[in-house]
């Protein structure tokens, strides 16, 4: 009954990743999820699929139409529907974020990232104007690089928008790269670099359910 919905037009901020290692997340927590996929790749439909041990449901919402008038009906059967939402395509962006409870916008810190962070912040900022407060929305930076200045930069930037930030951030990692490919998440893989990898995704999953 809550509808979580990863936005950013910009492409390759991690969108797809954090949508499927969260409705992972939530089913593993005995929840009912449904996985609604609006990226014309279908990368997170055909990856939460390719997982052994998931009672994830998939549904494919490709159109600001379908969005709107479709996602109502899936909540009503779920305790809670993940959307991916796609790169570049503001009017279906748009649509869900006429359905969303909460709009989580992941960025990466490079400049170009945080430019377009502002795009996709407006296009939030103007859905809780019309439908007069929610999504409730945040921030979190995503494929960051340990240790590096623009990291320190992003946040500061962030900070100054509209939208809060998340403490959590998740770091640029092969292992999280490779978990498409091994048809896992950073839960299944062994090593040290995924379960700190699989650390952050819990932090930031549980600050993602205190907004919701
Ligand atoms: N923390 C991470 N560390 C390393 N690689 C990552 C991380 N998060 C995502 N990636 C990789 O970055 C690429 C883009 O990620 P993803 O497909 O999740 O982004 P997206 O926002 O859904 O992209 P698109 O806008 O094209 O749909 C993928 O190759 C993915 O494996
Ligand atoms: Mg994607």
């Amino acid at each position: 009954m809550t509808v979580f919905a990863f936005t950013n037009q910009k492409g390759g901020c991690s969108k797809s990743t954090t949508s499927v290692h969260f409705a992972y997340w939530l089913s593993r927590k005995g929840n009912t999820v449904c996985l609604v996929d609006s990226d014309a790749q279908l990368s997170s439909s055909i990856w939460i699929k390719s997982l052994s041990d998931t009672a994830v449901d998939v549904s494919i919402l490709q159109s600001a139409d379908e969005v709107i008038d479709q996602l109502p009906d899936i909540n009503d059967k779920y305790d809670y529907i993940v959307v991916d939402g796609p790169a570049g395509l503001s009017e279906v962006t748009r649509a869900i974020l006429f359905r969303a409870d909460v709009s989580v916008i992941p960025c990466q810190p490079t400049g170009v990232d945080l430019r377009s962070a502002a795009d996709a912040v407006k296009l939030v900022r103007q859905a809780q104007s019309v439908r007069n407060g929610p999504p409730a929305a945040a921030l979190f930076l995503s494929r960051a690089v340990k240790g590096t200045k623009l990291k320190d930069e992003a946040i500061t930037l962030l900070s100054k928008s509209n939208v809060p930030i998340l403490k959590t951030v998740i770091h640029q990692k092969q292992c999280v790269a490779d978990t498409f490919g091994q048809r896992a998440t950073v839960w299944d893989l062994s090593g040290k670099s995924a379960s700190e990898s699989a650390k952050e995704f819990d932090q930031l999953f549980q600050e993602l359910m205190e907004i919701k």
